[in-house]
């Protein structure tokens, strides 16, 4: 299914498009989440301040919103602020990437519109300072109608604290009755995480370099393709979401099953009995 929105090739840039050509329709990937990380190094290696990072990875932020619209992406998920950041880092920089949020849904909303973009939110939201929790409430209310990409940022989240308010979730159905404990399925999980509208990422994209999942969508990337880049999150673009997915598009993706060359499959063998030593 590929019904989020009809692409408009028209409007992506002639490399762009030079990549797209080459992506098979077929088996283009439905949801994409991208760890945005290198913000800072961005910053050190032009002598800046990480301020400044930070305000350029917004402009990435955009820019790669845009392409994915452009392209009919159904879903992209951006770890914009997790709990650890929230918790770790010094407050002039958490108080500075909320106001740079705000100032984001300000003045991006109407490049949202235009791109048919609906933008909604995942994490401990409530945890966010109030006035920050309005301006994402009024640009998630005015995107609502749209019908194209659905961005959804992650914000003050973490995959286990996801985890454990599921986990309550279903605990207060066990308390009333509602679902009992011997019956409890991966489906029963599902439907309390916050992505349980949301088909699981096909591809997770990170920047900057590091092997490392960050604590991010532990449950839903059990079979999702990791593409790691070296380029630095405000030095990604569209056309690097491209190349991302061409990627992706070179893998084979087996959830746990076969390959069709993987060799004669032998009907009941026996184990041959391999002795250590
Ligand atoms: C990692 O850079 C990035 C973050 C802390 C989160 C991503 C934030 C943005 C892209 C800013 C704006 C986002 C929105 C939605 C307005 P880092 O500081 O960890 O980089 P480093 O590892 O090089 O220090």
């Amino acid at each position: 299914m590929y019904s989020s929105g009809t692409p408009r090739i028209d409007e992506l840039t002639a490399e762009e498009r030079a990549v797209y050509a080459s992506l098979k329709p077929e088996s283009m990937p439905q949801h994409v989440a991208i760890i945005m990380d290198g913000n800072g190094r961005w910053a050190g290696h032009r002598s800046l301040k990480r301020f400044l990072g930070h305000q350029q990875g917004a402009k990435s932020v955009q820019l790669v919103t845009e392409t994915a619209s452009r392209i009919g992406l159904p879903w992209l998920t951006l770890y914009a602020f997790s709990l650890e950041n929230n918790l770790r880092r010094p407050r002039a920089e958490v108080n500075f990437l909320m106001r740079l949020l705000k100032s984001y849904l300000e003045s991006n909303i109407e490049r949202m519109m235009a791109n048919n973009v609906r933008i909604r939110y995942i994490g401990r939201t409530h945890e966010l300072p109030p006035e920050v929790q309005d301006k994402m409430r009024w640009a998630e209310e005015t995107t609502a109608r749209n019908t194209g990409t659905t961005l959804t940022l992650a914000l003050n989240y973490g995959g286990r604290s996801e985890m454990v308010d599921a986990v309550r979730g279903l605990a207060a159905e066990i308390k009333s009755g509602q679902v009992a404990p011997d019956r409890i399925t991966e489906a029963d999980i599902h439907r309390h995480l916050y992505t349980a509208h949301m088909p699981d990422p096909d591809l997770l994209i990170r920047t900057s370099g590091e092997m490392r999942i960050s604590n991010y969508l532990l449950w839903q990337i059990a079979y999702t393709e990791i593409f790691v880049t070296e380029r630095l999150w405000p030095d990604f673009r569209g056309i690097h979401l491209l190349e991302a997915i061409a990627d992706f598009q070179r893998r084979e993706r087996r959830y746990g099953g076969l390959s069709d060359n993987c060799g004669e499959v032998e009907n009941d063998p026996e184990p041959i009995n391999i002795a250590a030593g």
